[in-house]
């Protein structure tokens, strides 16, 4: 199969695209690199073996995405491509909207009038909103409370809709929950750009010296330690979750469907720090702050329905991801060389 991969510089993208290869697709990646360093691209193609096609392009560039649909002789696509910092879209709604849905718009317009109608879309578990029950199963009520999440919620409908137009198009979503680790070469990682917003990027920043201490953003949470539960998911669980809702929709009779990526188990603020120290093999400073403004206690995903349908589920424990994300960011402390 001949995959592109909108967005495959990016940290997911990234550790997909070598899935992919593994597995043996022929993959092209489509970035215009602008929350990615080009330099992860001799990384990619080191730990693939081969060389890996890029295209540098803004999918909100509609003749460009269509040349590059028109030409690339897709069987389907990974849509990955897209901004994704909550408070910076609170800052920039217009940006977050014109970027998100303007390059899904593109993209989708092109794949239809080539005829390549195979798509797997990053959503989030933003989309259920501030007061989810738990576990959050794919059928539950969505809601966004920032530009950020509006855009996946809108993006969703837009694939709903496009689906139900025509039933030719074979449409994954996936709802990721809390994407961390890293390759376990250690080559590839998450790099945030600025003060990382996500915890575990923060965390690695604190062990490694480039930030004095972690704030915990409240400990008066109705959870066993007061603080913050998420449900933190091992990129290369998620790139595992992507080759099988691709493959699963290449058999499926559903023109459009939806699944959670998530381990189905809830970790603290304060077990993630911990399990990082494992890891690190030293302290992790920290100081216990007021709530972030719109965060909640817990989140956690219901999990039987891609192990159902895409007989996937995730395997790597949160041990494996500070692990893998402490690998990654001793080898690179200041993350991928500046291009
Ligand atoms: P990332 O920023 O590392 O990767 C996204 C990539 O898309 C970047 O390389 C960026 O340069 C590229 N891009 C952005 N706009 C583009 C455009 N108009 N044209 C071409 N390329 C463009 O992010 P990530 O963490 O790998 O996330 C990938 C996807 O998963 C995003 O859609 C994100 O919203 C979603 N998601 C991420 C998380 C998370 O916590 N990382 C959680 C849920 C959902
Ligand atoms: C964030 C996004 C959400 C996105 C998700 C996955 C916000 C408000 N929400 O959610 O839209 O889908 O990431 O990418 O940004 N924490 C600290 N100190 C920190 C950072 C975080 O204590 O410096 C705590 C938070 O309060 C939370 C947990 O760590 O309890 C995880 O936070 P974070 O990594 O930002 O993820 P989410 O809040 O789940």
């Amino acid at each position: 199969m001949r995959t592109l991969v909108t967005g495959g510089a990016g940290y997911i993208g990234s550790h997909t695209v070598l899935q992919l290869i593994e597995a043996g697709h022929e993959v092209v990646i489509a970035d215009n690199f602008s929350n990615s360093r080009r330099s992860v691209l001799p990384r990619l193609e080191e730990l693939a073996g081969q060389p890996i096609p890029v295209v540098e392009v803004d999918l909100c560039d509609v003749e460009a995405t269509d040349r590059l649909v028109a030409e690339g002789g897709f069987d389907s696509v990974i849509h990955f491509a897209g901004l994704k910092a909550v408070g910076e879209s609170v800052e920039q709604p217009i940006r977050y909207y014109d970027n998100n849905i303007g390059s899904t718009l593109s993209l989708l317009k092109a794949m239809d009038r080539h005829g390549v109608r195979r798509i797997v879309f990053s959503s989030s578990a933003t989309v259920y909103g501030a007061t989810p029950t738990l576990p959050c199963t794919e059928d539950a009520p969505t809601s966004a409370t920032n530009p950020y999440g509006w855009t996946k919620q809108m993006i969703e409908q837009i694939l709903r809709d496009t689906a139900v137009a025509d039933d030719s198009w074979r449409i994954g979503i996936l709802r990721y929950f809390n994407p961390v680790g890293a390759h376990p070469s250690g080559l590839i990682g998450e790099d945030p750009a600025g003060i990382p917003n996500n915890l575990l990027p923060y965390i690695a920043q604190v062990a490694v010296g480039r930030r004095e201490r972690l704030a915990v953003f409240g400990d008066d949470y109705d959870t066993p330690d007061g603080t913050g539960v998420r449900d933190y998911i091992h990129v290369d669980d998620l790139a595992a979750g992507h080759l099988a809702a691709l493959e699963h929709l290449g058999a499926s009779d559903t023109p459009v469907d939806v699944w959670n990526l998530g381990t189905g188990q809830g970790t603290s603020v304060l077990e993630l720090v911990h399990s990082f120290e494992r890891a690190c093999g030293h302290e992790i400073p920290y100081a216990v702050a007021p709530r972030r403004a719109g965060d909640i206690g817990s989140v956690f995903a219901a999990v039987d329905k891609a192990h159902a349908e895409l007989g996937w589920r995730a395997t790597r424990s949160v041990d494996e991801g500070t692990a893998s994300t402490w690998k990654w960011q001793s080898q690179n402390p200041t993350g991928f060389p500046e291009d």
